[in-house]
């Protein structure tokens, strides 16, 4: 049986996860506002990913013999000053949600909790590529700064990243 202080901090990021879920759900809906579908794109699946990892977390407690008790999701961004500043906010997210990740692991490891610990090194990994990828992005929005066609080429390639959950509204 788990122990109780990992449970609660297991919840704790369940919430972070869909909270990141939302948060890309909001700058998708703010791309489309502005008429960058392939950014939209880009972050309406990035949103899905952060669902599934919520999902994951939920279904090691479970497995874990945990009882989850879903809490409130705040309420995310809604407007931003450029795209630029979107993945600005991306990159700071993810390095905050490495942080979370790893002082996860730090009370694994003070509890003697190894299966959890094990657990998390998925996510470990996991957040080494999606600091990666932020950066990268945010490198790539700056290199196209005031021109617009750069940017409308981003867009374009940005169309491409492939949905995780199938759109039953399309
Ligand atoms: Fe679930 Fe992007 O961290």
């Amino acid at each position: 049986m788990i122990k109780k202080k990992i449970e609660k901090a297991l919840i704790k990021q369940i919430n972070e996860e869909l909270y990141s879920s939302y948060l890309y759900w909001s700058m998708s809906s703010y791309f489309e506002s502005k008429n960058l579908p392939g950014f939209a794109n880009w972050m309406k699946v990035q949103s899905e990913e952060e669902y599934l990892h919520a999902r994951k977390f939920y279904n090691y407690l479970i497995s874990a013999g945990g009882r989850v008790l879903l809490d409130g999701i705040k309420t995310p961004k809604t407007d931003w000053e450029s795209v630029e500043s979107v993945f600005k906010e991306t990159l700071d997210h993810e390095i905050f949600i490495t942080n979370c990740i790893n002082d996860l692991v730090t009370l694994a490891l003070e509890e003697k909790d190894h299966a959890t610990n094990s657990f998390l090194q998925w996510f470990v990994d996991e957040q080494v590529e999606e600091v990666s990828t932020a950066e990268q992005i945010l490198h790539e929005v700056k290199m196209v700064a005031g021109n617009s066609q750069g940017l409308f080429m981003l867009d374009r390639e940005f169309k491409s990243r492939a949905g995780i959950i199938p759109d039953i509204a399309e």
